[in-house]
C-alpha cells in the first residue's frame, strides 16, 4: 500500500530551540503528578499549531483529528481569535465581576442568542467539571431536592461533583463522592439491551430512569444529567426520543434536566448547534466547556432567569469566571463558527467521513460499529462481530500506527476499544480522505 500523504498546507513552523522531548519527559516525571498520562509509547511533543494541523519540535506536521480532546473547535491559533485575545491582553487582563467590563456582558448576550427557549442567564467558570458542579448545585438549590440521576458510561469531570456523576470505574477514586447520585442504564444501542432495530428503544431506555426514580430515590429528584452524545464513553449516540421520554419522567419527579454540552456543543454535531437539539428537547440547564473557548480555560452554565434566582439566595462568586481575556476569546470563537459556517462544514465533512468509515467497515471485520454525528465520531473495534469482544490491543496498534503515519486521533469507550475522531471543525474533505487512507493502512497491517 502507498504511504498516505497529508494534504498540502501553506505554513512553515518556527524553528524550535527549547528542550528536547526526552528532556521534557524527564522533567514531567520528576516535577508533575504521576497521574498525568501521555498518549503513545513514545509521546509526541507538539510545539505549534495552525488550523487542523500540529507540528512537533522537529517541524513534522500531523493532522489533528482529536483537537486537544475535542477542545480546539475553530482551529489552532485562528487569526481572528488570536487577534481578539492579543488586543485584550494588552489592555486589561483581570479585575473580576466586582467591576463592570463590556466583554463579559457582550459575550453573555452573544451566547444567550445561541440558546433556545428561556435559556439566557450565563455563569462563566473555568472548566467542564466546574460547570457541572455548579449545575448540580443550582438544581438542588432550585428544587429543594437532593438526588441526581446520571448515566452509566457517562463522563462529567474529575472534581468531586464531576466524579460523582461520572460512571466509569476507571475515573472514580475509592472515596465517598457519589452520595445522592444514581446511575441509569446507558442508552447504548450497540452494547445495551435495545438496539437500533428496536423503534421503541428510546422509550425503553428512558423507562430505566423512571425505575431509578421509583426504586432508588424518595420519588423526588433534583436533576438528571446526560451528555448529548457520550464522549469519553466512546461516541455513544442515544436512540431517538430517549431524552424526550427521560425528561418527562424527571420533570414529573420535580427534577431539572441538565444537558452536558461540553463535547457536543457549538455545531460539532453538524445538524444542530447543540447536541440536545438532535433529540428534540430543551433542557433546564446547559453546561459547556472545551470547544466554547478553543483552548482557553472557559466553561459556562446557562439556565433560565427563574432557575438562576436560586443561586441569588447566597453569595456566589468565581474569581476567574468572566475574565475579560477569556471572554474575548469566547466571543471570537462564536464569531468564527458563524462566519466560516463551521456547523455546516461539520455536517458535510462529518457525513463524508462517516460514509468512508462505513466503507472501511465493509472490508475490515475488526470494525464493529461506526457511529456519530457530524464531527463527533466513534469507531468501535471488536475481535468478533457476534460476541463484540473489545479489540483492545488492536485499537492500541491502530492508534500508534496512525500517529507514525501523521494522524492523531483519540481513543475511549469503557474498554478502550473505540477510536475517537473529533477534529477541529475546520477539517476538510481532503483531511478526511487522508484519515481514511491512514486507517485503511493501519487496519490492513494488523
Ligand atoms: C462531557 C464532559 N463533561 C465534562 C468534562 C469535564 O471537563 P473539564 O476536563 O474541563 O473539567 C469533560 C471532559 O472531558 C467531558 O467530556
Amino acid at each position: 500500500m502507498k504511504t498516505p500523504q497529508l494534504p498540502p498546507f501553506d505554513h512553515t513552523p518556527q524553528p524550535y530551540s527549547g528542550p528536547s522531548a526526552d528532556e521534557v519527559l524527564t522533567l514531567r516525571k520528576e516535577f508533575l503528578s504521576p497521574a498525568i498520562f501521555a498518549y503513545y509509547k513514545r509521546p509526541v511533543m507538539i510545539v505549534e499549531g495552525r488550523g487542523q494541523y500540529l507540528f512537533d519540535e522537529k517541524g513534522r506536521r500531523y493532522l489533528d483529528a482529536f483537537a486537544g480532546i475535542v477542545t480546539v473547535s475553530v482551529g489552532h491559533c485562528h487569526p481572528h481569535v488570536s487577534a481578539a485575545v492579543n488586543k485584550q491582553n494588552a489592555l486589561l487582563q483581570h479585575t473580576t465581576t466586582i467591576y463592570l467590563h463590556p466583554n463579559i456582558a457582550e459575550y453573555a448576550q452573544a451566547l444567550a442568542a445561541k440558546m433556545p427557549g428561556e435559556l439566557k442567564v450565563c455563569y462563566f467558570v473555568n472548566s467542564g467539571s466546574e460547570a457541572n458542579d455548579l449545575a448540580l448545585l443550582m438544581a438542588r438549590a432550585f428544587t429543594g431536592n437532593f438526588d441526581a440521576i446520571a448515566l452509566r458510561n457517562g463522563y462529567h469531570g474529575g472534581n468531586a461533583a464531576g466524579m460523582a456523576l461520572t460512571a466509569h470505574s476507571t475515573w472514580k477514586f475509592n472515596v465517598p463522592h457519589s452520595f445522592g447520585v444514581h446511575h441509569a442504564i446507558a442508552p447504548d444501542p450497540y452494547r445495551g439491551p435495545y438496539g437500533d432495530d428496536d423503534p421503541e428503544a428510546g422509550r425503553k431506555y428512558a423507562d430505566d430512569v423512571k425505575s431509578v426514580i421509583d426504586y432508588a430515590t424518595s420519588g423526588r429528584v433534583a436533576a438528571f444529567i446526560a451528555e448529548s452524545i457520550q464522549g469519553v464513553g466512546g461516541a455513544v449516540v442515544y436512540p431517538d426520543k430517549y431524552l424526550h421520554h427521560t425528561y418527562e419522567h424527571v420533570r414529573a419527579a420535580g427534577g431539572l434536566c441538565i444537558a452536558d454540552e461540553v463535547q457536543t456543543g457549538f455545531g460539532r454535531t453538524g445538524t444542530h448547534y447543540w447536541g440536545f437539539e438532535t433529540q428534540g428537547v430543551i433542557p433546564d440547564i446547559v453546561t459547556m466547556a472545551k470547544g466554547i473557548g478553543n483552548g482557553v480555560p472557559l466553561g459556562a452554565v446557562v439556565t433560565t432567569p427563574k432557575i438562576a434566582q436560586a443561586l441569588a439566595t447566597r453569595i456566589h462568586f468565581n474569581t476567574f469566571g468572566g475574565n475579560p481575556v477569556v471572554c474575548a476569546q469566547g466571543k471570537a470563537v462564536l464569531e468564527v463558527i458563524e462566519r466560516e459556517r463551521l456547523q455546516a462544514n461539520s455536517l458535510t465533512v462529518g457525513n463524508h467521513l462517516l460514509a468512508g468509515l462505513r466503507g472501511l467497515a465493509d472490508r475490515h471485520p475488526l470494525i464493529g460499529e461506526v457511529r456519530g454525528r457530524g464531527l463527533m465520531i466513534g469507531v468501535e473495534l471488536v475481535k468478533d462481530r457476534t460476541t463484540k469482544e473489545p479489540a483492545k490491543e488492536e485499537t492500541l496498534h491502530v492508534f500508534e500506527t496512525a500517529k507514525d503515519l501523521g494522524l492523531l486521533i483519540g481513543k475511549g469507550g469503557f474498554h478502550g476499544n473505540v477510536l475517537r475522531i473529533k477534529p477541529p471543525m475546520c477539517f476538510t474533505k481532503a483531511d478526511a480522505d487522508f484519515l481514511l487512507e491512514v486507517l485503511d493502512v493501519c487496519l490492513t497491517k494488523i
